[in-house]
């Protein structure tokens, strides 16, 4: 294939050794330059020196949230300050946010990957790409539009929200690609129904879609609407923003992890040992080329598996997340994800792909409700139908007892950017 970046057709070996010499360059960086990196090395009584082979990276200690709360805003930064050319930051839902320094190369490095993502995906220099992600402290905006602009491509700077008006530019301004959240392409698909428009005679034929957890039921959905090729593109504002992995877009098998870059692992969540290649797992990054922010086994929290390569085959995939653990809900000792729910959606006729999960405790259990919306037109006499066949579906696939309400279209809340599919109801 012409056109791709050279790390993209190295042998193993050579991404092997790449990796292992940054590796141990980050981790020295890291230890000189943070003082909480030096402060976790020191107290498990590992040193830089100490990492010989990829495998040494299991010597490290953990990173997690936490870490980069109690650093806030700047105390992880391993570069002067006045070599931060730009910091985003992810609204935490507690206190403080959680903040992200970039140098003038660590952009570059980002506008290279996400241009590297959208050439996987299908998009092409000289395409009009459609940016939906939201522009400001999140990174999806500008992450989006850097790498756009990067590849050559004329770039829509929309962010996100004024459905109507995205609709109005897609049209007139005829983008091949949109990069957006699946949840919000459903409601500018939805914003083109209402305006008589039928996406599959758009221009329209690539859209690059992440930031928060989809399924492939939810891919058919969208490609059948809209006549486009959909693929995931993966990333988290800690590591990078989007573009860590991506999806590619002539085997459509889970994003393609940028290894050059970031160092992926599995680990169980619970006691945060290693996982056998193709477990399911939480993921696990450390940074093998950031300058302004280095991170060293960064717990992500998505939990999903490590897969060999096929359309870039020294490269390693990650299964499409399954969900994030905070987002796991243990409704009477069965764990359930909204993903699972999301499959189950689509597949009952009638129903729209809107949904959230309600969970309550009136008793001292958990109770699960999913609210979900009706198609357009669906008689009345035919809802308690529906709701019992969802429920029954639930009961079967997932194992656990949920109550399902249908709600009238427009029911459920719609989000610009990533969709809330959980709704916390219980008691403190
Ligand atoms: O969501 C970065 C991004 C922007 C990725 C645009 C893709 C597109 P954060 O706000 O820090 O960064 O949220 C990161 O979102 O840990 C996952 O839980 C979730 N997430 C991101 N991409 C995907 C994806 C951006 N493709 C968190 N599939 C991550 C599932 C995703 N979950």
């Amino acid at each position: 294939m012409s056109g791709l970046d050279a790390a993209e057709s190295w042998s193993v070996d050579q991404l092997r050794e790449w990796q292992l010499a940054r590796l141990q360059r980050t981790v020295a960086e890291a230890y000189a330059a943070v003082p909480h990196y030096r402060n976790a090395l020191d107290s498990v009584g590992v040193h830089p020196s100490d990492i010989r082979s990829l495998e040494d990276v299991r010597l490290l200690p953990f990173t997690s949230k936490a870490d980069l709360r109690e650093n806030y805003p700047f105390g992880m930064f391993a570069v002067p300050r006045s070599e931060v050319v730009r910091v985003h930051a992810s609204s935490g839902t507690t206190g403080k946010p959680t903040v992200v320094g970039y140098t003038r190369q660590d952009i570059d490095t980002w506008a290279d990957l996400v241009a590297r993502s959208l050439r996987a995906a299908g998009v092409r220099p000289g395409d009009v790409v459609q940016v939906a992600y939201g522009y400001g402290l999140f990174t999806g905006g500008l992450g989006a539009h850097y790498g756009a602009e990067r590849l050559g491509c004329t770039v829509v700077p929309m962010s996100g929200g004024q459905t109507a008006k995205q609709v109005q530019l897609l049209r007139d301004f005829g983008a091949r690609a949109i990069m957006v959240t699946p949840s919000y392409f459903l409601s500018i698909l939805d914003e083109m129904a209402n305006q008589d428009i039928d996406p599959r005679e758009l221009p329209l034929s690539v859209g690059v879609f992440g930031a928060e957890p989809w399924t492939d039921a939810m891919r058919a959905e969208i490609e059948e609407r809209a006549g486009i090729d959909a693929t995931d593109i993966y990333g988290l504002s800690e590591v990078m923003g989007p573009g860590v992995a991506q999806e590619c877009v002539e085997t459509k098998d889970g994003p393609t992890i940028w290894e050059d870059h970031f160092l992926p692992e599995i680990v169980d969540p619970v006691t945060g040992e290693p996982v056998a290649d193709g477990d399911e797992g939480e993921l696990v990054f450390t940074s093998l080329t950031k300058q302004a922010m280095p991170v060293l086994r960064y717990r992500t929290r998505d939990l999903t598996r490590l897969l060999p390569g096929t359309a870039r085959p020294s490269f390693r995939r990650m299964a499409k997340i399954t969900g994030r653990s905070d987002d796991l809900m243990i409704v009477r000792g069965v764990n359930v994800f909204p993903t699972q729910i999301e499959e189950l959606v689509l597949a009952v006729p009638g129903l729209s792909p809107y949904f959230q999960c309600v969970l309550t405790r009136p008793g001292r259990m958990d109770e699960l409700t999913v609210n979900v919306e009706a198609e357009e037109g669906l008689p009345a006499g035919d809802w308690p139908g529906i709701e019992q066949l969802l429920a029954a579906q639930i009961k079967d696939r997932i194992g656990t007892t949920a109550r399902v309400t249908l709600l009238p279209p427009d029911g459920i809340e719609r989000s610009v950017g990533k969709a809330r599919r959980i709704v916390d109801q219980r008691p403190r």
